[in-house]
């Protein structure tokens, strides 16, 4: 199954067109949440207009860019592993080569990447890649340039993002950055800064624009997607000073993805993701009332225990959790329902981890991504708290819920049997050539025989088996999607 974050594309180069005229190459690579692969996009954009092609060829690239993620201890190593590969092509084979580092981790070290890395000639934030033609100059004068400025109002909304190694038929699109949200554990409300929305025209926009292109599907994009709330611009947080007009007129989560639905009504529309203390019933309702919005629903919890949550500052208990997906349930029988967990936040007692293994047992998830739990500089978590469950505690917690996970994810799976779904193409089976790939509304991962069809069609599908998480079956014919 296929979150936004795709482990199996973490460190994938990416290219795109070709730009006539362009002399300059760029090798760009991201890493973590499918936020920085989407902000990759918008970076090769403004590049390609500075002269720019890019290249998956890291010893002729002229610059080097890698989108960081700092969510957890591992994926800031990957990173530092990376910068040391580059470092050692620009010493051997390629010593004109400039390397920067974008997004999370370039917003936390800020200077300190310039000092400790000596490889690095480029610092940028999340909100300044607008600036880097500026910084390039820099660069290209002999200097080191740095902006990590945090912005208020900036969200790429002018900028058409170039779509990088895409399969042409799914897409995202953000419609929020940063987050208000300060849960003790996570370090993205510094490093992305105050949350903002994004204008519902730029978004409608460039959704027409990708169905006029052939895409079919579109993940909306934001830390925590129901918080969405337009008024004419500004943070979430001073929407209590907006005037009346703009208090009446204003868009929320629910009433975004109706104007998405509506204005291509047979694009597939996803979201990700939704915190529970901001996901309504109404945008609930408006799933069950449109057909291509698709019903999955990633729904984070993080811990089943009550004393876990207030630590955490996540603003609701197990049992207002458990109710929003009684009444999911209730409202869309067919949605599955994905999630994340934490397990060995600072304090977690075996007490408090049966509460996490009791919710899942009561939810019985389709899928989820569990993680043990890894002390970020800055957050409140690591200033108030010790980092006190011991390694070997957490490892093992982790693995009573992976294989409980399994269990139910089969369970799951199993329950599409002998099922006839829709599924849209994306590409082939990475198992075998003679397959195709794609997913349902559901989000579950289907294979089987391609027969005539192509990517981008929308087919259903006779379900005759399956593994623990992927539908295996037979095309019956196109859906009347099409
Ligand atoms: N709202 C965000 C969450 C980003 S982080 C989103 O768009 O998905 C993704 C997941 O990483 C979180 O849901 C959480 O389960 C995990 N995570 C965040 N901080 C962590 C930490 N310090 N240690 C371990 N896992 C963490
Ligand atoms: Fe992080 Fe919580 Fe926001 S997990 S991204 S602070 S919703």
């Amino acid at each position: 199954m296929e979150k936004i974050i795709d482990e199996n594309k973490q460190g994938e180069s990416l290219v795109l067109e070709q730009k006539e005229g362009n002399q300059r190459k760029l090798f760009i690579e991201s890493y973590g949440c499918a936020m920085n692969f989407s902000d990759s996009e918008i970076v090769a954009s403004i590049l390609a207009n500075q002269g720019f092609n890019t290249t998956q060829n890291l010893e002729e690239a002229d610059l080097v860019l890698v989108n960081t993620c700092s969510i957890r201890d591992k994926a800031e190593q990957t990173v530092r592993k990376r910068l040391e590969k580059y470092n050692a092509v620009k010493r051997d084979l390629n010593p004109k080569m400039k390397v920067g580092v974008l997004g999370c981790m370039a917003e936390r070290l800020k200077t300190k990447f310039l000092e400790e890395e000596k490889i690095v000639d480029l610092v940028v934030g999340p909100d300044a890649y607008k600036d880097l033609p500026n910084l390039l100059a820099e660069v290209d004068e002999g200097r080191d340039a740095i902006n990590v400025i945090l912005s208020k109002e900036e969200t790429y909304g002018d900028i058409s993002p170039v779509r990088l190694n895409t399969n042409g038929v799914t897409a995202f699109v953000s419609i929020t950055r940063g987050c208000d949200n300060m849960c003790t554990f996570c370090v993205v409300p510094f490093t992305r800064g105050r949350e903002r929305s994004r204008a519902p025209q730029s978004i409608l926009e460039e959704v027409t624009n990708l169905w006029n292109r052939g895409y079919k599907e579109i993940t909306l994009l934001g830390q925590n997607v129901d918080s969405y709330l337009w008024y004419g611009g500004g943070l979430k947080k001073d929407f209590d000073k907006a005037s009346d007009i703009q208090k009446a007129t204003a868009v929320n989560f629910a009433n975004l993805l109706e104007l998405c639905a509506k204005a291509q009504p047979k694009m597939r529309i996803r979201f990700s993701t939704s915190n529970p203390q901001d996901l309504t019933l109404d945008v609930v309702k408006t799933m069950a009332k449109y057909q291509n919005i698709c019903n999955h629903i990633h729904l984070p919890v993080q811990s089943g225990s009550n004393r876990i949550l207030k630590e955490m500052n996540r603003l609701h208990t197990r049992e207002e959790y458990m109710e929003l997906i009684d009444n999911i349930r209730r409202i869309l029988p067919n949605c599955t329902i994905s999630q994340d967990m934490i397990v060995g936040f600072p304090t977690e007692t075996e007490a408090d981890f049966q509460d996490t293994v009791s919710l899942m047992k009561y939810v019985k998830y389709h899928f989820g991504y569990m993680f043990t739990y890894s002390e970020r500089p800055g957050t409140m978590a690591e200033r108030k708290m010790i980092d006190d469950v011991p390694e070997e505690v957490k490892k093992r917690r982790l693995q009573d819920i992976v294989d409980l996970q399994r269990e139910h994810s089969e369970i799951r799976t199993k329950a599409f049997l002998n099922n006839i779904v829709e599924v849209l193409i994306e590409k082939e089976s990475k198992k075998s050539e003679l397959q195709w790939s794609g997913r349902t509304s559901q989000n579950v991962v289907t294979v089987f025989p391609k027969e005539n069809y192509k990517i981008g069609d929308f087919v259903n599908v006779q379900v005759t088996d399956c593994t623990s998480a992927t539908l295996i079956g037979k095309a019956i014919g196109l859906s009347e999607n099409n």
